[in-house]
Order: C-alpha cells, then structure tokens, then sequence
C-alpha cells in the first residue's frame, strides 16, 4: 500500500504560472489513494479553474475563508484533518507568509491551522529565488522542518530560463509520500539481491534469465525510504541509479554468492529477489566460440543455492525473504521452498501470468510465512509490491527465530 493510501493531503496552489502542473499532482494523488482536499488562493483561480480541482480532488475545492461551503472555518477544519499539506507552486508570498505566521488567506489560514508536516514547491522566476530575504526564509522553514522539493533549472514563464522553475509533478508526489512514510526500518540493515545471474558459455555469451532486477530495486529503495542502511547486490547496475543503498555490481551466482556471504551475518533483513542461476557451464572458455569448430555441447553444473545456505546458518532474529517465480502449483511449490529453505517468508508470483513478474513495471504476489500466514497483494505496481513485503518483514523483526537482545550491528 501506498503511504498515501487512506491518508488526507490537503493540496494548496497559490498564483503562480506552474499552477498548472499542480492539477496533475492532483490527480496523481488521488490515484496513489490519497484523500486530497484542494485549497485555492485568489491568485490560484487566476491560473488554474476551480471547476477543475474540484472534480479530481475528494471534495470541492475551498477558495475562501467567508462564504464556504465547508463550514464558517474551513482552514481549521482543513488543516486539522490533514497528514500532510502540500503548496505547489509555493510563491515567495506563501514562502514569506508561512515564515512570520501571516494568515491573510484560506491557505496561509490552513497553514497555521495544522500540525501535519509541509511540503512546500517553489516556484518563481531567478531574480526572486535568488533573493537573500527568499532564501532566509526558506532556510528558516527548512530549519522549522517543513520539506522543500526542487525548484529545478530550466525554461520558466515569459521566455526565461533558469533556476526556479517548479519540481515536476512525480517528485512532488514523492515528497508528500516521503514525509508521510513511517521509518519504521531506520537503524536496521537490509540486504537485497536483484537481477537474472549471468553464467559464462565463453568469453561473449552467457546463459541468462528474463529478470530484470526491477522488484528488488523497488525493496531496496523502499527500504531505504523506510530509514534503513540498505546494501543491493545486483547484476543490474542501471536500475541502482539513484537509490540510496551500497550497491554491489555481480555478474554470476558464485559473485552474488561471495558478496551475500559477506554482507548477510550482519543485515537484519535479507531480502533474495535475485534471479539466481541454477546450471552454469562447466567449463566455460576464456575466448569466443567459433562458429567453424562446429556446435559446441554445453555441459551444465549447479550453481550453489545462496538462500538455501543462508537460512540452514541463519542468525538470531534475522528475517529472511525468498521469492519464488512458479507457473503452476503456486502455493505447494512456494510453501515448499519456505521450509526447506528455513525462510520467514516467501514471496510467490506465477510468471506465466500478463503483467506478472519478469521485466513488468508491474507484479501480482502471494506471501507465505513460516507462521503459516498467507498475504495477497493484487496486480499492483512493484514498488507496492515491495512495501508489503517490507511491512510482512517488519511485522516479523523480533520474532523470527530467537531474536536476541544485542544490536544487530554488533554481530561478526
Ligand atoms: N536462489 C538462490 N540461489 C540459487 C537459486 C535460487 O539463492 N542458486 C533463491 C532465489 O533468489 C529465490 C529463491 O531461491 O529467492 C527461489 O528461487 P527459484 O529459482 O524460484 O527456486 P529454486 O530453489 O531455484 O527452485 P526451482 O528453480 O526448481 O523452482
């Protein structure tokens, strides 16, 4: 689930140009579950239409401290209900309103009016965020906690181009989600694999798999949202960029496997989403197969199982994650895994479903823990997908075997 899912986010847009994109964040709000309550500021209704916030937003938007229909005291009423309140674009009015505590709007009024954290946007032409009384008060705002999110460089009203220009739509959206993520990882540490192992044939080609590390990457960046040190020991360097972890770039199973036998005694939680090969070629040549030398025959070995050897020299209190991609007996073949690999949980998908699993943005899992609990999480996108799986894993941090009373860190 979506730490946005069930929460109320109250959507406030002042009279800037980028009053526009804010119609977007909007909706993408909604459709990550939020409840959005609109708060439009005179300037705002200059820009963007009421009419338009109020059919995408939860309930119609309020414009105005008199004559609402929400009630004689709308931004109480609006601020105390909220999680979360977000201004885009936050104009250097707002900027310098919420800063000394002016209510001179619905919108300022709401500001004051809530306990809940603050996202603010900026936007506003270079000459006015350069302002050193701008960025006094954003400085000040930032040091009061409120979250900033961009401004970016780049083209702005009038022609102009340059620092000012508001954060796009999906990093304000992560911001507002960011601030209302529960740490409920910070000060554990998460090891995750991804990606489909490659296992040599000669020097160019290899034996492969279709995974493309997107599930795992989801975790490790989930976690790592979650407040924990998170290390992502993967064959997909690509999908790594930009996710706050330690990453270890692998090719084969024997390199994933030296490197989580190295890592896994002090993780808290070891997250297996790799692919791993089961068969390498035995003899592997060091230069290229020519085509001449006719067709060559492959002899295959098994490769080690890493989880099977990480669950029979499993630490005290680790919880330890397994995936299993099945298409068909799902559930007999998952249970079968979780016990003879003495796992916590397996996370179970049928790839031979659309949408499912391998290289899909996209993936549908049933969860089976040692417990004998079973979890569903409907055709959702991965990064849910890794969220329920890191709410299952914490759910079982201290209970999983006998967990210990020292600090995790502390182990060899
Ligand atoms: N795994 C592993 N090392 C291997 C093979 C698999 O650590 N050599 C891990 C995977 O990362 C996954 C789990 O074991 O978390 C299950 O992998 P899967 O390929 O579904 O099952 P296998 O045990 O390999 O059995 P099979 O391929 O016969 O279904």
């Amino acid at each position: 689930m979506s730490a946005l899912s069930g929460r109320c986010v109250v959507l406030g847009v002042t009279g800037g140009i980028a009053a526009y994109k804010a119609v977007e964040v909007c909706r993408r709000l909604v459709g990550e579950g939020a409840h959005v309550v609109p708060v439009l500021t005179a300037g705002a209704l200059r820009m963007v239409g009421e009419t338009t916030f109020s059919a995408l937003a939860s309930e119609p938007a309020i414009t105005s401290l008199w004559n609402d229909r929400s009630g004689p005291i709308p931004h109480t009423a609006a601020g105390q209900r909220a999680d979360a309140v977000v201004v885009c674009p936050a104009t250097a009015r707002l900027i310098s309103d919420l800063r000394n505590g002016r209510s001179g709007d619905v919108l300022t009024a709401t500001l004051l009016a809530t306990r809940a954290p603050v996202v603010l946007a900026p936007a506003m032409h270079t000459e006015m965020w350069e302002q050193p009384s701008v960025q006094e008060n954003l400085a000040v705002l930032t040091q009061r906690g409120v979250t900033m999110v961009g401004p970016s460089e780049g083209p702005l009203a009038g022609g102009d181009s340059g620092p000012g220009r508001m954060a796009e739509p999906d990093e304000i959206v992560a911001a507002v989600e960011a601030v209302l993520t529960v740490p409920d990882l910070a000060g554990t540490r998460v090891l995750v694999t991804s990606g489909g192992t490659r296992e040599p044939i000669d020097a160019v080609r290899f034996v492969g798999n279709r995974s493309s590390g997107k599930q795992g990457a989801a975790v490790a960046e989930e976690a790592a949202a979650r407040g924990a040190e998170v290390v992502l020991v993967t064959t997909q360097s690509e999908r790594a960029a930009g996710i706050p972890a330690r990453v270890v770039v692998v090719e084969t199973a024997a390199e994933m496997a030296a490197v989580v036998e190295l890592e896994a005694p002090r993780a808290d939680v070891v997250v297996m989403a790799a692919a791993v090969a089961d068969f390498r070629p035995a003899q592997p040549s060091g230069t290229k197969l020519k085509k001449d030398r006719g067709v060559p025959a492959v002899e295959l070995e098994p490769t080690a199982d890493i989880l099977a050897a990480l669950g029979a020299s499993k630490g005290s209190g680790q919880v330890l994650v397994g995936f299993a991609a099945e298409t068909e007996d799902i559930e007999s073949n998952a249970v079968a895994k979780l016990r003879s690999k003495n796992l916590d949980v397996i996370v179970a998908n049928d790839v031979s479903k659309e949408h499912v699993g391998f290289g899909h943005d996209t993936n549908e899992i049933v969860m089976f823990t040692a417990d004998g609990a079973r979890h569903h999480v409907p055709l959702t996108t991965k990064r849910e997908a890794a969220r329920a799986v890191l709410d299952v894993a914490v759910s079982l941090m201290g209970s999983a075997g006998d967990r210990d009373t020292t600090d995790s860190r502390e182990r060899p």
